[in-house]
């Protein structure tokens, strides 16, 4: 459901102001910068090291930079009051992004982010709901490669069944080569330690990462590939704006070979077991020291990888699809958070915590971020 917020004083009549980018000194934060940058859209560039944005700030030019650490609300709101919108992409969100949120709504801002960890989404539902709405305010999160697309595509795929209650919607995920972030790695490592949830019969339910397999059709280079579930925040926004009786995200686990298949099969068996083990593993010394050692490396500009996505909607004998492939995730990330942000301001009447589909329409932003990034897209 879509809160419309009918106040006389919202921000929809007003001028576009500012953007301001939190964590921008990251790889993706910057990408963003440069990308507002070409856009001539007006941003700032901030975070909690004024060194590392600076450096970051070479690549445009940008001379607004402002600094706050996310334990100090009051600086964080301060360096906020003057932005339309905040784009948080400083991350793992798990322990950044609450407060971020609640700075972003309490300098009277609109907040988007980049997170791909669902139980950051979820709890944001719960906690920023309310306050989002009574401040007159969006907060969306996950827009951007990861989530975004993924939400996009499974709403045109359902819709091309005419709507109608559906049985089963899956967004399915490949890749040719993986070399995340720094900052996506600490956020993976979180996510590891935590169970993920499956939509299932109007609720959400518990499930180990990795128990529930899938063939999967991918588009040209990838083909047929075996997938296994894992938890995408496309379980949290999609029933938001999609009626299916389940709903479940899922990535390929490597190239269609005897050894992937062998491993899918045994996938499913083992990690119901292994999944309440990593948890308390990963809080213990061993998450201390792996997380320890991804901070203590240096940040390195990962590689333009491909990727592919399918979303599958079904209702009983029918079934619709919507396909994507192309490459580099981080700067199609950032093409999807400024068309966010730019749509925002014109549609500021919104309010509450959003999906991506529930602030652009997910055809027409489909085939405008295909278009700009050279994606392969397959509409049903
Ligand atoms: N969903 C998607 O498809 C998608 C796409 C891109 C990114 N992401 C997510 O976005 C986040 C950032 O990714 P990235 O590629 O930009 O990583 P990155 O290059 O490692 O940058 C991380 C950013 O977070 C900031 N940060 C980390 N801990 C902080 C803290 N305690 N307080 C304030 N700032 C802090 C860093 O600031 P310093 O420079 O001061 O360390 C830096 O600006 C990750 O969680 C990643 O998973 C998701």
């Amino acid at each position: 459901m879509v809160w419309l917020c009918l106040s006389a004083t919202i921000r929809c009549n007003e001028e576009f102001v500012l953007i301001v980018i939190y964590g921008a000194s990251g790889h993706t934060g910057s990408l963003i910068a440069k990308e507002l940058h070409k856009q001539d859209l007006p941003f700032a560039m901030a975070g909690r090291n004024l060194g590392r944005l600076e450096k970051a700030a070479q690549q445009t030019g940008t001379s607004d930079l402002r600094v706050a650490d996310v334990d100090d609300p009051k600086s964080l709101q301060e360096i906020f009051e003057d932005a339309d919108v905040v784009i948080n992409c400083a991350g793992p969100f798990s322990s950044i992004g609450q407060n971020v949120i609640s700075a972003a709504l309490a300098a009277d801002s609109h907040y988007l982010d980049t997170t791909g960890e669902q139980e950051f989404v979820r709890d944001c539902y719960e906690r920023f709901e309310s306050a989002s709405r009574q401040a007159r305010r969006v907060v969306v999160n996950a827009c951007a490669f990861e989530v975004a697309l993924g939400d996009w595509a499974a709403h045109v795929a359902a819709e091309a069944l005419g709507n109608v209650p559906l049985d089963e919607l899956t967004i399915s995920y490949a890749f040719d080569s993986l070399s995340p972030t720094k900052g996506t790695q600490l956020s993976i490592l979180d996510a590891l330690g935590k169970q993920g949830v499956r939509w299932d019969d109007g609720r959400w339910i518990r499930v180990a990462p990795g128990s529930e397999r899938r063939d999967v059709e991918y588009p040209h280079p990838f083909g047929p590939r075996v997938a296994l579930s894992f938890p995408s925040p496309e379980v949290i926004t999609l029933p938001r704006h999609v009626n299916s009786a389940r709903i479940q995200t899922y990535i390929s686990i490597g190239a269609d070979s005897p050894i992937t298949r062998a491993a899918a099969a045994i996938a499913p068996v083992l990690s119901p077991m292994l999944s309440p083990l990593l948890g308390p593993l990963l809080r213990s010394t061993i998450g201390a020291i792996a997380e320890s050692t991804i901070r203590a490396n240096e940040p390195s500009v990962p590689k333009a990888g491909r990727f592919a996505l399918v979303a599958q909607a079904t209702a009983g004998q029918d079934q619709a699809q919507c396909a994507i492939s192309g490459e580099d995730i981080y700067a199609l990330s950032a093409g999807i958070i400024t068309l966010a942000a730019e749509r925002l301001e014109n549609e500021g009447e919104l309010c509450g915590v959003l999906a991506p589909s529930e602030i652009l329409s997910p055809l027409d932003a489909l085939e405008e971020i295909a278009s700009l990034h050279q994606l392969y897209l397959e509409l049903p």
